[in-house]
């Protein structure tokens, strides 16, 4: 059985584009940071890609994402900053705000999950590769200051998901367009969502022939990993 899936897994690689070449230098791709100070972290940022390994993140990548940013703002409190994200799925926004500190090279959040985040090294010259923990789970952040990055930007960060084991990336589809940061009538704020709203976000999962796709393929996944351990 285990031969089986092998070839199976070979076929599919080389279906896919053929082998990727080998990661070798992790260490350096997982290397922490310094962070400056708040002021580095400080305006406005594109969220290009993203990565988690917490419970049902995979359903993210079947979602139809469009753009997505986050803006981070200096509060009266010298390491505290005032975070607003932004984005679009399927044509509707989705917004939140949240609160996160800087203290001795880490950012921490608790609302609305708690979370530390470190910087990663990356050689995008305007860009963050933020590496999360949270309770349940970790994952990886590519924010940049252009709507865009270069595809060589985009492998670094895809390499630098490889080496930490998470799955791959959701990338989110800055030609989808943004969010305005005002709300507006397709908007959704999160901390204020009642339950109409997460009935028309799951209206339009539902509604998704990619997304019954997706689930369907991790039902299929999951029986292989079953077959594959008798
Ligand atoms: C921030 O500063 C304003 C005005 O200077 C003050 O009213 C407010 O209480 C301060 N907030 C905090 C959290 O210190
Ligand atoms: C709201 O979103 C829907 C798709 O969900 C789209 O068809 C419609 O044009 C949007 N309306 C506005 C005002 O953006
Ligand atoms: C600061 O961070 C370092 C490395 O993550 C850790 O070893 C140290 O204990 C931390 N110091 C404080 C005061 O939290
Ligand atoms: C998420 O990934 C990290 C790093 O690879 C790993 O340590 C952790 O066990 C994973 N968590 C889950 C829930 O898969």
């Amino acid at each position: 059985m285990m031969g089986f899936i092998l070839i199976a897994v070979a076929v599919l690689s080389l279906l896919s584009g053929g082998w990727s070449a080998p990661v070798t230098n992790c260490d350096d791709l997982t290397q922490i940071i310094e962070i400056q100070g708040r002021e580095q972290l400080l305006g406005r940022w594109t969220n290009l890609a993203e990565s988690t390994n917490t419970s049902g993140s995979g359903l993210m990548s079947s979602l139809d994402v469009g753009g997505s940013w986050l803006k981070h703002t200096a509060t009266n409190e010298s390491n505290t900053i005032d975070v607003f994200e932004a984005v679009k799925i399927f044509g509707r926004c989705y917004t939140s705000r949240s609160t996160k500190t800087l203290k001795n090279n880490t950012v921490s959040a608790e609302q609305p999950k708690t979370a530390s985040e470190v910087l990663l090294k990356t050689g995008c010259p305007d860009c963050l590769v933020v590496s999360s923990k949270y309770t349940s789970g970790q994952g990886l952040q590519f924010l940049s200051r252009r709507n865009k990055v270069t595809a060589a930007e985009m492998e670094e960060f895809t390499k630098q998901v490889e080496c930490l084991n998470l799955p791959s990336p959701v990338i989110f589809d800055s030609d989808k367009g943004f969010c305005p940061e005002e709300s507006t009538k397709n908007t959704t704020d999160l901390n204020t969502a009642t339950e109409e709203d997460y009935f028309k976000l799951a209206g339009d999962i539902l509604g998704s022939e990619d997304v019954v796709k997706g689930v369907l393929e991790s039902i299929f996944s999951s029986l292989v990993d079953l077959i594959e351990e008798d």
